[in-house]
């Protein structure tokens, strides 16, 4: 096979455990965010990557090019400019990195293409960065001149290739950076299924040998490279359209003449939009931006910002050359976390291995991490939300089942990650905005604007309210982290009920994929929805839940398991629905109690199923079971995989895990690593799940060894004032996390030291980069502030209020010194309308203990009525006063905000020569 030679050759090795064994139809690239993502399509005869493009996972070209040059003679090696072509001997694959072994003449080098997964430092992975760098050395045991070139084009940054883009090339004191976005750009918008609103990065560090760059039309800056082995230092300040003369933002190194490279050539590749996400909040708007931006408090924001759409602003930069100083610690990190997950997973199996290798990478890039400012206009470290687009399907946030499919992925990466999914779909649902006394299926449906649905979605409340328990139970068990159960105990229990009411019997409800017939499954779900209440009650009982509540959901959960085992079981395994042997589907619900670690189910069920899934193997079609007969020949991996992880103690978990395999290897179907697809063909059909985070799902089978955490909870008063969040936790996650924090701490004090110094703002172009304008000299054009209307005057931008009117325990201290420890019940809203302690007393003595049925008629009836002007009078107050404490604050900042001044376009490009006509594509 093409891949075949290092694959044989090292699989056998000590090493092997951290690779693929095999290769996809579509080999991922870099992946580090719902709107920044490659793949590249592996296809010997096209040649791959030396002579394809990459492309988005719609298939979209990205035109992202790369030569190599030896002794004068140049080959491509991403691409498709055109010229000679390097020749592919090998590709790897592993959780965070593709490399491909490639040679041009005399030479051979290693691309890897690295997209850091950093599941304890919320700074580095919501910073949607990656690496691209290139290990060279010569075979015939000579010295070779050496150089490397690779430029990106605007299609990264917009669906429509009319639209009109602008570029800038800076310095930092160590970095050189090119940046492009579109010059109208559209916020919060995508155009098939790209951003309208971010901004592209392409660089290096200035310290890297031979460096040059240039700006300008593709072709010219390809040809110039192949004939010079170098560009211009120039740029090109004729603002055009994506495709007209494909602007690209080049950089080249040189290498001299070596045998080998003694560091590695590295580009650093990123796409950043602010605010990432509008997410709603207090009955208001609140806008988002990535969390990374907590790292640099006072740094600020002074300049300009991205929904202006103007310049990179400190922080921005800062973390620009912290993360290409970092590249080192990175890759160190990045192999140590892939040998790490790749030796569990080979354990189970090498297919199972495979499979790791391919989906973890999007399940991550699908999560946004994010933060927002506090009133007084600081970053607010301890506010994190993590929001998921549905990506592969539609545009949905936070979509439950999907987050259900990934979430053994999140869970055995950091549980903490899993809380943080879960927050803003708990917190919104919660608030009076949703009125349904069951749970959404998802935040909203036009990523990135979370701002919730509260559409009738009656016929999905059984699987939601079933997935949000088991979700919610998981992450407390798996994290230690009560906060969120204990915050929202009395959602948790209002779903409950819901189920207690309804789950047995499911046959007015469907599924999430819209199945009527398969309640079977469904009911499951919810059966073990209320199991994950008692649970949650029983954690509580520290903080006065009563324990009746544990007895009452553990009895009826166990009374209608025992229902359920007897109606859904027909004849050698279980039906569709009940009482039916025909149609049948996966039972992946089976997965859950296993993950929570009960024995709420028989075993004799688990093993009447895994019996039974093996017989049918035997006549199966090649690319898996479909998951429900009631949706003919559709395959759905994620469910499969989840099925695969419920029948772990059985040998056809691996028949299973096969069926996904086999699909991976196929090329027919066209798209990137798709959950979806035709059980005899392969194809994916309406709906392919491409790229989607459902794939985390493979993470089931590790993530069932997880060990219980003891669950505890925060102090009321404690305000978490984290400077730089390295979480500890997960299995992967402690890898090297007090490094991080020591290096990000150093990072951050450096940064100070040189703006305090001057040095930041003063460092003189480097030698190597002559012409190449500092930070402080931004090229005129880019500084025309785009006008924005819909964020810079939306009333409802940036924090707004505080807590809601009724829904959550009242944070703000100096309104409710007395505060209930810990508890938030939705009663809480008329803590602020009227007598607070002596209401947050009364919560604190009976807790949880509140009637169900009377909170939510307080929620619907007296909260929202009677004490409406009080409240608003309340609300009006404490806004004032968070106006005052701003203001006095103001002052206090000790570090003025860095200037930057406009500069002028520095050497115009007078010397770009008529544009080189060669094919672009
Ligand atoms: C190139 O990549 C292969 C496969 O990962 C690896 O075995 C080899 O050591 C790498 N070579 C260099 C010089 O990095
Ligand atoms: C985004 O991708 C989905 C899934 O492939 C597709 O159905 C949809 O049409 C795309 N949206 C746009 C605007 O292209
Ligand atoms: C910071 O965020 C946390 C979590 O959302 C919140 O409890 C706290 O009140 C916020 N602090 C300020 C000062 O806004
Ligand atoms: C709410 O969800 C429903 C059902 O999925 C959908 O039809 C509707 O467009 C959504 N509304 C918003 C505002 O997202
Ligand atoms: C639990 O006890 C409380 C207080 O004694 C009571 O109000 C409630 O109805 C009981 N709940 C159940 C499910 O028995
Ligand atoms: C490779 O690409 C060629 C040309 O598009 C196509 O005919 C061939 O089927 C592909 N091979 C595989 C294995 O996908
Ligand atoms: C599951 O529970 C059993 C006993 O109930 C215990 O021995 C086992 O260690 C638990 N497994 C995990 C992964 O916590």
């Amino acid at each position: 096979m093409w891949f075949g030679f290092l694959a044989s050759s090292l699989i056998l090795s000590q090493v092997a455990a951290q690779y693929a064994s095999t290769f996809p139809s579509f080999i991922p690239l870099v992946q580090r965010s719902p709107h920044f993502g490659s793949w590249i399509a592996a296809n010997e005869s096209l040649g791959t990557p030396a002579n394809q493009w990459p492309i988005t996972w719609t298939n979209r070209i990205l035109g992202w090019q790369g030569f190599v040059r030896v002794d004068g003679s140049s080959w491509q090696w991403q691409g498709r400019q055109g010229g000679e072509l390097a020749r592919t001997l090998g590709a790897y694959i592993t959780p965070t990195r593709t490399i491909f072994t490639i040679e041009a003449g005399p030479v051979q080098f290693n691309v890897t293409y690295l997209s850091p997964i950093e599941p304890s430092d919320w700074v580095l992975q919501s910073f949607p960065f990656a690496y691209v760098f290139i290990d060279a050395w010569s075979t015939d045991g000579n010295a070779h001149d050496v150089q490397f070139y690779s430029d990106v084009t605007g299609e990264f940054i917009s669906g429509e290739l009319a639209n009109t883009v602008q570029w800038n090339t800076m310095q930092t004191q160590t970095s050189l950076y090119h940046q492009m976005k579109r010059t109208t750009a559209t916020p919060m918008t995508e155009n098939n299924n790209l951003s309208e609103d971010g901004m592209l990065h392409f660089a290096a560090e200035l310290a890297s040998p031979g460096l040059t760059y240039q700006t300008g039309p593709a072709g010219e800056m390809r040809s110039q490279f192949i004939s010079n082995g170098r560009l211009a230092n120039t740029q090109d300040s004729d603002f055009r359209a994506i495709r007209s003369n494909w602007p690209v933002l080049a950089i080249a190194m040189d290498l001299g003449s070596i045998t080998q490279t003694s560091t590695p050539v590295v580009w650093a590749i990123g796409l950043l939009r602010d605010p990432v996400i509008r997410y709603v909040r207090d009955a208001g708007i609140e806008s988002r931006t990535s969390y990374f931006w907590t790292k640099y408090q006072s740094i600020g924001d002074a300049v300009s910002t991205l929904s202006s759409l103007s310049v990179l602003r400190e922080a921005e930069l800062a973390q620009l050359d912290a993360f290409i100083a970092d590249f080192p610690s990175a890759r160190n990190r990045a192999e140590a976390f892939d040998m790490k997950i790749m030796s569990a997973a080979s354990a189970v199996s090498q297919q199972y291995a495979d499979l790791v290798a391919l989906n973890l990478r999007q399940t991550m890039a699908a999560l946004e991490i994010t933060t927002a400012k506090r009133p007084s206009g600081e970053w607010n470290a301890s506010d994190v939300k993590i929001f998921m687009r549905d990506t592969g399907n539609s545009r949905r946030v936070n979509p439950v089942e999907m987050v259900y499919a990934a979430l053994p992925a999140l869970l055995y990466l950091n549980a903490s990650l899993a809380g943080l999914v879960l927050d803003p779909m708990l917190e919104y649902q919660a608030s009076p905005q949703h009125l349904n006394n069951y749970a959404a299926p998802d935040l909203g449906s036009t990523y990135p604007d979370a701002t919730g649905n509260s559409t009738n979605q009656v016929l999905l409340a059984v699987e939601n309210c079933g997935s949000m328990l088991v979700m919610a139970l998981a992450h407390a068990q798996k994290s230690g982290e009560g906060g969120l159960i204990n915050q929202h105990y009395t959602l948790l229990r209002e779903w409950a009920d819901y189920l207690v009411s309804n789950t047995l019997q499911p046959t007015a409800y469907t599924t999430a994929d819209g199945l009527a017939g398969a309640t079977s499954n469904l009911a499951l779900k919810g059966i073990v929805g209320i199991y994950a209440m008692s649970k949650i009650n029983e954690a509580l009982e520290q903080q006065g839940a009563l324990s009746n509540y544990t007895e009452h959901y553990r009895d009826t959960a166990t009374r209608y398991a025992r229902d359920w085992e007897s109606l859904a079981v027909s004849g050698d395994h279980i039906g569709s629905s009940y009482g039916n042997p025909s149609p049948w589907g996966l039972v992946f619900n089976l997965f859950a109690p296993r993950l929570l670690n009960t024995t709420l189910i028989s075993e004799s069920i688990y093993d009447t199923q895994a019996a039974w899934y093996a017989s049918q193997a035997v006549s199966a079609p090649a690319f898996g079971f479909q998951y429900d007969g009631n949706d003919p020949k559709r395959v759905k991996t994620h469910w499969t995989l989840l099925t695969a992880a419920s029948v772990a103690k059985s040998p056809v978990k691996d028949t299973l895990i096969s069926m996904v395999h086999n699909r991976i290897l196929i090329a027919r179907a066209g798209s990137p690593n798709p959950t979806t697809y035709n059980s005899d063909t392969g194809a994916t059909s309406v709906i392919g799940g491409r790229a989607s985070p459902a794939q985390g799902a493979i993470l089931g089978l590790l993530a069932l060894n997880l060990p219980d955490q003891t669950i505890t909870f925060p102090k009321e008063e404690e305000t978490v004032d984290v400077d730089v969040a390295t979480i500890a936790g997960g299995v992967v996650g402690g890898v090297s996390g007090v490094l991080l924090l020591v290096l990000a701490v150093w990072f951050y004090r450096r940064r100070r030291r040189q703006i305090k110094e001057g040095k930041f703002k003063m460092a003189a172009p480097s030698s190597a980069t002559p012409g190449l304008p500092t930070e402080s000299s931004f090229v005129t054009p880019f500084m025309t502030t785009i006008p924005d209307a819909s964020v810079a005057t939306s009333p409802s931008e940036g924090y707004v209020g505080k807590r809601g009117p009724l829904g959550y325990t009242n944070q703000d201290s100096s309104s409710t010194g007395t505060n209930t420890p810990g508890w938030s019940l939705k009663v809480a809203g008329n803590i602020a309308a009227g007598s607070s302690s002596q209401v947050a007393l009364t919560a604190n003595r009976s807790g949880p203990s509140v009637d169900g049925e009377s909170i939510y008629t307080s929620q619907v009836g007296s909260s929202m009525s009677g004490d409406l002007s009080l409240r608003q009078e309340v609300e009006q107050l404490r806004r004032e006063m968070a106006l005052l404490r701003n203001q006095q604050m103001e002052p206090v900042q000790d570090e003025p905000p860095p200037m930057y001044v406009p500069g002028v376009l520095q050497e115009r490009t007078s010397t770009l020569g008529p544009s080189n006509t060669a094919p672009r594509k």
